[in-house]
């Protein structure tokens, strides 16, 4: 496990674009957290670590929105819009989770039955109106690799 506090926008950027940097195709980060804890301005930060420069922003009403220009496809998910039946749906969300990009997904926790094993999940929680709590957890190998490695590029303090 791992755990950061931001303080800024800036500083969970930061974090996240590391971790965009050392993603692998078939990766899947999980985020979740309160509305306005920060899922996607994360995930800018992400994008941002992969390369993209088009504007990243919540795909909530298409649940679904791709970015190519970056070193991997990244597949950006928002399932807030369809609750917590999400995970019943036919959303044929394994031609992402199994594709050449990295998966992000916003309110992952809905689809928990239908994701893959292995991956990073990311907890936001408000600290105060800029204090972030950010805590990455690894399910599997894969993620622990990926774990480590952020460790090494972004060392906690504690
Ligand atoms: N340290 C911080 N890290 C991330 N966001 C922060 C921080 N401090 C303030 N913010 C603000 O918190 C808000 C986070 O909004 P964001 O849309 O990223 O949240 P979200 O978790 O995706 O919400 P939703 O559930 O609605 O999709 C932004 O307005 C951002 O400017
Ligand atoms: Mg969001």
């Amino acid at each position: 496990m791992l755990i950061y506090q931001t303080e800024s926008v800036e500083q969970t950027q930061r974090v996240a674009k590391a971790l965009g940097s050392m993603v692998q195709p078939g990766d899947l980060i999980c985020l979740s957290g309160d509305l306005g804890a920060g899922k996607t301005t994360f995930t800018q930060g992400l994008a941002c670590g992969l390369g993209v420069e088009e504007p990243v922003s919540s795909p909530t009403f298409t649940i679904i929105k791709e970015y190519d220009e970056g070193r991997i496809p990244l597949y950006h998910m928002d399932i807030y819009r369809l609750g917590e039946r999400a995970a019943e749906e036919e959303l044929g969300l394994d031609d992402y989770f199994f594709g050449a990009g990295v998966s992000v997904v916003e309110w992952a926790e809905w689809l928990e039955e239908v994701l893959p094993a292995d991956r990073v999940q990311v907890m936001l929680q408000n600290l105060s109106a800029e204090g972030r709590k950010i805590t990455f957890t690894a399910t599997g190998p894969r993620s622990e690799a990926r774990l480590k490695e952020l460790n090494e590029a972004c060392p906690t303090s504690r």
